[in-house]
C-alpha cells in the first residue's frame, strides 16, 4: 500500500488566475525518499501541506495509509506527520532540550522518557546531546538550527516526514552535510519522506523517485536517472540537463551505477561519493572496481564498465533531445497557454 496517494488534486486558492495545482495524481511508497522538484511558483508547498490538511484540495483526494486525509482529524494527522521547513521556528525562548521536547509534551509522553529520547534524537541528528542540549537556539548556526528541527519532526516518531525546501537557506558545505545526514537518518529509520527543493542537484541526490512540477501540474514522476535518459518533454529535459547528461555525473550518486560486489579486496568508496567521483578514482587507481561503502557494510560495486552504461542510456537521449525539444515546445505552450478553471 502506498503510504501517500495524490489523485487528481486541484487546488485552486480564490482570487487567482490559475490553480496552485492542477488533477495531480502519483503515489509515493512506504519507506521512499520522493522529492518535488520544480521552480517557484510550481505548486509544490501547496501540494505538501495538503498532505497535514494545513490545505486542503479544492478537488481530488489525498490519502494518507490508505485513508483521505478530509476523513481524518487535522491535529491527529498531524501528530502522525513530522514536518520541516525553511524558516525552522524554533522557538527562540526555549533551550534545544525544550524545542525537541515540544512535541512528545504535547502527546502527553511522561518526562522521564522524553529526556532520553531527546538525547537519543540529537545524536539521530549529529549534534553531541551534552554540548548542546542546553543552548539556545541563537546560539546555533543555521546548519545547527536545522538539525534541532529535524529532530524535533522526529519526536514524536512519525513514519511520514514532510520538509519543505529545509536547507534551502544554508551555504552550499552545510547543506551537503545535511542532504548526508538526512540519507543515514532515512536509512535508519526507513521513514518515508516527502522533500520539496526547486534544486536538481538537490533532488538527484536524495531522490529515489523525483516528481517534477511546473505551474501547477505534474510534469513527470521517475527515478533520476529515467528524468534524465527519458524526459518526459522539452521542460524536464531543461530542468535535469538532459542534454548535458554527462554534467549529471556530479550530481548522480555513484550508487547509481551499482552492481553486485564480487571482491572483498576492493578499495572501498563512500556510497554517497558522486558518480564522478567513483569514475575518476576507477581511472586514477587503475583498479578494476570499488566496494561502495555505507555505514561501514559493503552495499555493492561500481566499475567503469558499469558507469558506462549510465552514461550511455543518458547519452542516448541527448542525441535526440534536440529534435525532441522542437516537437514538445509546441504541445509545452499548449499546456501553458491553456486557461485555468474558475477558481473556487
Ligand atoms: N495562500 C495562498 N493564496 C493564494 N495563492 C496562493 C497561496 N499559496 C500559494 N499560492 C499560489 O499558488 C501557486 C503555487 O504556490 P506554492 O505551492 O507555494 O509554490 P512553490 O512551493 O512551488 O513555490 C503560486 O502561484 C502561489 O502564488
Ligand atoms: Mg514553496
Amino acid at each position: 500500500m502506498a503510504k501517500v496517494e495524490f489523485v487528481n488534486v486541484t487546488k485552486a486558492y480564490p482570487d487567482s488566475a490559475r490553480n496552485a495545482v492542477q488533477d495531480v495524481s502519483f503515489a509515493v511508497e512506504q519507506g521512499a525518499l520522493c522529492i518535488l522538484l520544480g521552480t517557484s511558483g510550481s505548486g509544490k508547498t501547496t501540494l505538501l501541506r495538503m498532505v497535514n490538511r494545513l490545505s486542503d484540495p479544492t478537488s481530488g483526494v489525498v490519502r494518507v495509509d490508505g485513508a483521505p486525509t478530509t476523513e481524518q482529524d487535522p491535529i491527529a494527522l498531524r501528530r502522525r506527520i513530522g514536518y520541516v521547513i525553511q524558516q525552522v521556528g524554533l522557538f527562540p525562548h526555549l533551550t534545544v532540550e525544550e524545542n525537541v521536547r515540544v512535541v512528545p509534551s504535547i502527546l502527553g509522553q511522561s518526562a522521564s522518557a522524553t529526556s532520553e529520547r531527546v538525547d537519543e534524537l540529537l545524536r539521530l541528528v549529529g549534534l553531541e546531546p551534552s554540548e548542546y542540549r542546553k543552548r539556545f537556539p541563537r546560539q546555533l548556526s543555521g546548519g545547527q538550527q536545522q538539525r534541532v528541527g529535524l529532530a524535533r519532526a522526529l519526536a514524536a516518531d512519525p513514519s511520514l516526514l514532510l520538509m519543505d525546501e529545509p536547507f534551502g537557506a544554508l551555504d552550499a558545505i552545510t547543506r551537503g552535510r545535511l542532504q548526508e545526514e538526512l540519507l543515514r537518518i532515512q536509512r535508519e529509520t526507513g521513514k518515508t519522506i516527502l522533500f520539496v527543493t526547486h534544486d536538481v542537484e538537490e533532488a538527484f541526490r536524495l531522490g529515489s523517485q523525483v516528481v517534477v512540477m511546473d505551474q501547477g501540474h505534474l510534469m513527470q514522476e521517475g527515478s533520476p536517472v529515467e528524468l534524465l535518459a527519458r524526459p518526459a518533454n522539452a521542460f524536464v529535459g531543461q530542468l535535469v540537463g538532459s542534454a548535458n547528461a554527462l554534467r549529471q555525473f556530479e550530481y548522480l550518486p555513484a550508487t547509481t551505477a551499482r552492481e553486485p560486489s564480487v571482491d572483498s579486496a576492493a578499495p572501498g568508496i563512500a556510497a554517497s561519493a558522486t558518480l564522478l567521483d567513483a569514475m575518476l578514482r576507477l581511472m586514477q587507481s587503475g583498479q578494476p572496481a570499488l566496494n561502495l561503502d555505507e555505514d561501514g557494510r559493503v552495499v555493492g560495486q561500481v566499475t567503469l564498465a558499469g558507469i558506462a552504461q549510465v552514461v550511455s542510456a543518458a547519452r542516448a537521449t541527448a542525441a535526440t533531445q534536440a529534435s525532441v525539444a522542437q516537437s514538445q515546445a509546441s504541445a509545452d505552450s499548449a499546456i501553458a497557454a491553456s486557461p485555468a478553471p474558475e477558481a473556487v
